[in-house]
């Protein structure tokens, strides 16, 4: 059994360091400093994560900001897993518990791959005509990109290989390592 602090020797084999910890937690920290000048006059601003990968970032992220905030929560999932399907169509199976029209509304997501989820997201909470809405996303794939969508503040962007780490999982494995990886196949 492996001793506090490590890793099975398994699992860390298979993974290479992209992003680590020390830089992780700088960028964090650099964007909550944004964030938290951009909206300082705000009175309550609301942070919704994008389940399940973002809370890991969402977490780090608000107890460094230093304006008023609540959380809320959101869930999509990707409908074209058939070959009929659009593979870009995303389905809504968790909302927000409150209203969040006239509010000021920063969407967190972990990474920004083709970029469908946040488009549709971004999409759906503007029809509730919240005050004003942005994104917020820790990684991006440039190279992934399929559709055009804002993103207000960026984390890193990242070459197109799959991660895992700090939220991001791999069949649901690695969300808790403190950093990010490179899953090598
Ligand atoms: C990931 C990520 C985004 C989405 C981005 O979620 O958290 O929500 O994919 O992909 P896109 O830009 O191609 O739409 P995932 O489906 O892996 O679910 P999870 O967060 O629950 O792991």
């Amino acid at each position: 059994m492996a001793s506090a602090g490590e890793y099975p020797r398994h699992v860390s084999r298979a993974l290479s360091t992209l992003i680590d910890e020390d830089a992780i937690g700088a960028r964090v920290g650099e964007l909550a400093a944004e964030i938290s000048a951009d909206y300082a006059d705000v009175d309550e601003l609301v942070l919704i994560g994008v389940l399940k990968g973002s809370f890991i970032f969402l977490a780090d992220l608000s107890r460094r900001m230093t304006v008023p905030h609540r959380i809320e929560f959101i869930a999509v999932s990707s409908y074209g897993e058939r070959e009929s399907e659009d593979p870009g169509a995303v389905r809504l199976i968790l909302d927000v518990r409150h209203d969040i029209g006239g509010r000021h509304v920063l969407v967190i997501e972990d990474i920004v791959d083709t970029g469908h989820t946040l488009a549709y997201l971004m999409r759906l909470l503007s029809a509730r005509l919240p005050e004003s809405l942005k994104s917020c996303t820790l990684i991006r794939k440039p190279d992934r990109a399929e559709v055009d969508v804002a993103i207000d503040y960026l984390g890193f962007d990242i070459p197109d290989v799959w991660v895992v780490g700090y939220g991001l999982d791999y069949a649901e494995k690695y969300r808790t390592l403190p950093r990010i990886c490179a899953l090598e196949r």
